[in-house]
């Protein structure tokens, strides 16, 4: 996606600003602060995320990273840190040269989050890398952390004069989701964010749309002729999108339990997904043009007064799943006998609009199921005339647009072919685009993507609060609705596809979910 106002709709010549897109962005001198290193994110995503753009060319000499944490580290200690987990889960190879520059930028301060002696000393140290390693008075403020600690943290950057750049300098905070719990919680984060920090100096991350597969969503759909006028009520049957893992929750009880696996991803990564298939073309890809027309989707989804038969939830139960016996929900570390969160949640909804009215959108996801798999799947209408009607409606079924957003990143598009030979048969063939096969670079991480556009102050792959309100407005409907049910939701087998309600929502509808 372009940079921010680099390529609004009057700028000057088209060429040109597409030659200048193809060319590497690189971050100006800044720093990062990480709040919550030791957490799992940081640790294998973040770090590493921020070494493989160190490698990749993309940071500049002046960059410090700075961790900020309980740990009573030394500079060193927390050096050595980061090299652990960039050596364990960087993307690109280690590289020495590239490391010794980096990691001569990384400095550790100790303290709580409401330490005012801390964020005097983080104070110190921010204007010490401005002086010794030039970055200029541009900080980053990334809170890996639980959002009951935003307003504390947020708080003290203010008071300590950190959130208030000078002239010719930027500050910005980053926040991860979950962003609340529901509209209300996530309209009161929002407050004691932008209390502090202006709107647009607030990154909200939600890591789906820095995949490349997502963003491809957008280049696939406006950069054709191809798809697009089939993208609609006329010719779309209905969509199905899928996040599937095979992991339970791991130790991750703690935060899962009472979220469930609609607030987890589906308010955000699946509703993401959803406004970027259904939206309608952005007049260039600004952010303010890209998050208004996704936020018009949303808007758009309007749900029955009765839920019911509009949902279905689960949780995995114990069994043998890739020749381990594993535990069920209920038995997981820290998450009580009688726990009602879902790990299994699948959702039908229906846009208001003219190019989707009579189109299901169905949305699932979970965790336990068959395989590791997000794709988006765009099913066809049957052609309306079948003179091959008598053949198996099984190895023949409806056309489709697959866009595998992971991990076998591409795009199939299915549709039916003659059976070779002297007999009138047809079977369903794929035809495939794979990024293994089709470019010679890997993607980057999601993050890779996503902190570069932090640095460069480029926020179109940055959900803003609408959209985030929006997606609760979704979402609340369907909780206030499964809370009303009583009892536990149904037990699925791990590595199956979720509960036979979810197929029983498919069903309902004449229809039936892939088995991707
Ligand atoms: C996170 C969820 O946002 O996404 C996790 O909190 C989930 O529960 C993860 O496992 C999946 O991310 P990815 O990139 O592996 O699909």
């Amino acid at each position: 996606m372009s940079r921010s106002g680099a390529s609004s709709p009057r700028s000057s010549n088209p060429l040109r600003d597409a030659r200048d897109r193809r060319l590497n962005r690189i971050a100006g001198p800044s720093s990062l602060v990480l709040f919550g290193v030791t957490g799992d994110l940081a640790r294998k995503k973040l770090m590493p995320a921020i070494y493989d753009l160190a490698n990749r060319g993309l940071l500049p000499p002046s960059f410090g990273l700075v961790g900020f944490g309980r740990r009573d580290w030394s500079d060193d200690e927390f050096v050595a840190e980061v090299k652990e987990s960039v050596t364990q889960y960087a993307r690109t190879p280690f590289n020495d040269a590239v490391w010794e520059q980096l990691s001569a930028g990384i400095r550790f301060v100790q303290g709580t989050f409401d330490d005012d002696e801390a964020f005097g000393a983080l104070q110190e140290c921010l204007e010490e890398l401005d002086r010794d390693r030039g970055t200029r008075g541009n900080h980053a403020f990334y809170l890996s952390i639980p959002p009951d600690a935003f307003e504390a943290v947020c708080q003290k950057l203010s008071e300590h004069g950190l959130a208030q750049p000078d002239d010719g300098q930027w500050r910005r905070v980053v926040i991860e989701k979950p962003f609340g719990h529901d509209l209300e919680s996530a309209q009161e984060l929002n407050r004691i964010v932008e209390e502090v920090f202006p709107p647009d100096a607030v990154f909200r991350i939600d890591h789906y749309l820095g995949k490349e597969t997502v963003q491809n969503i957008l280049a696939l759909r406006f950069a054709n002729q191809l798809f697009e006028p089939l993208w609609n009520a006329n010719h779309v049957d209905h969509v199905q999108i899928t996040m599937a893992e095979d992991i339970g929750i791991g130790s991750r009880a703690g935060y899962y339990d009472g979220v469930g696996a609609a607030r987890d991803v589906i308010q955000n990564h699946l509703l993401q997904l959803l406004a970027l298939t259904a939206m309608e073309e952005p007049i260039s890809f600004d952010a303010e043009h890209l998050r208004t027309e996704k936020e018009k989707v949303l808007a758009a989804v309007q749900l029955p007064d009765d839920l019911a038969g509009r949902s279905a939830r689960g949780q995995y139960g114990s069994g043998w799943q890739g020749g381990e016996h594993v535990n069920g929900f209920l038995e997981e570390d820290g998450i009580p006998a009688d726990s009602v969160t879902e790990s299994f949640a699948a959702l039908r909804l229906d846009i208001h609009t003219r190019r989707w009215s009579g189109v299901p959108f169905y949305l699932r996801t979970g965790k336990r199921l068959g395989r590791r798999v997000t794709e988006i799947a765009v099913v066809f209408k049957r052609a309306p005339n079948l003179l091959f009607r008598e053949h198996d409606e099984a190895a023949f079924g409806q056309n489709a647009v697959v866009i595998r957003v992971q991990p076998d990143e591409g795009v199939t598009i299915r549709f039916g072919s003659k059976v070779p030979g002297t007999q009138t048969e047809v079977r369903d063939v794929t035809m495939d685009f794979g990024y293994g096969h089709s470019f010679t670079e890997s993607s980057p991480e999601a993050y890779e993507r996503l902190i570069l556009d932090v640095l460069l102050g480029e926020p179109p792959l940055f959900p803003r609060q609408q959209e985030v309100e929006l997606s609760w407005q979704i979402l609340d409907p369907f909780e206030k609705y499964w809370q009303s049910l009583d009892g536990q939701p149904e037990t699925y087998e791990p590595g199956s596809w979720g509960p036979a309600s979810a197929d029983e929502l498919l069903a309902a509808d004449g229809r039936t979910w892939r088995r991707p």
